[in-house]
């Protein structure tokens, strides 16, 4: 059975679009049951809807607090049986009952490597801060933000004055190949925890090749296909 998965977006969908993808090449084993969005413009609607899924907007403006928002964004997914759920560029802090609702299943992508820049702005942040290495993190959700477990980061380099935008750019690359392998990983069972060190069970499975993607360390590596 493939894994089934509500994806929360609020804007361009880019990631959720190479989860689309990497399904229907038959390499992540998963469904993508509901797509919602607390923006009613958000592109990764159209995305989802292209692709024959179901789509909700709960706009956040429209209701009086976190814990109102949460509930509905929960029904939503509840109707629509997701057992797990996969934030995408979704920009909204979620309450602790809402992260409790789904342990270790609740996944979310970061574009920078945490612990370092958390936040709405974390490639610009790293950018301005001149660092010369940067990437991105994919992480069980806990109840702090961009806080949780980390599952695979991919790092790239930055480069003097360039800016947040050529560097945001050099990290989605890698967000497009981490997040699916991430979700692949959720759906085979092969995260366990400890403490909060998450291992990854290993399987006899060739590397993928990165060639193509510039200077780059992703670890765990990425598995064929991703
Ligand atoms: C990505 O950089 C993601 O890491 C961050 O927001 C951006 C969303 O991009 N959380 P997209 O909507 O998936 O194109």
């Amino acid at each position: 059975m493939p894994l089934s998965l509500a994806v929360l977006v609020s804007g361009g969908g880019s990631n959720l679009q190479s989860l689309i993808d990497r399904i229907e090449q038959g390499v992540l084993d998963a469904e993508i049951k509901l797509v919602v969005s607390n923006k009613p413009e958000a592109y990764g609607l159209v995305r989802a809807s292209e692709h024959g899924i179901p789509t909700r907007v709960v706009a956040h403006a429209d209701h009086p607090s976190r814990e109102a928002f949460d509930t509905e964004v929960l029904r939503a997914i509840e109707a629509h049986q997701a057992e797990a759920v996969i934030l995408a560029g979704f920009m909204r802090i979620l309450t602790p009952g809402f992260v409790q609702s789904f342990p270790r299943r609740l996944l979310n992508i970061h574009p920078a490597l945490l612990p370092s820049f958390p936040g709405a702005h974390g490639q610009r942040d790293a950018a301005d801060y001149g660092v010369r290495i940067s990437g991105c993190t994919v992480h069980f959700v806990d109840e702090i933000m961009d806080h949780g477990p980390v599952i695979i980061q991919a790092a790239v380099p930055a480069e003097p004055g360039e800016g947040g935008d050529a560097l945001a750019a050099r990290i989605l690359r890698l967000e497009h190949r981490i997040f699916p392998q991430a979700v692949q990983w959720l759906a085979e069972g092969r995260l366990g925890m400890e403490d909060r060190h998450v291992r990854l069970a290993p399987a006899k499975r060739p590397l993928a090749d990165l060639s193509g993607l510039g200077p780059c360390l992703v670890n765990p590596p990425l598995e064929q296909g991703f």
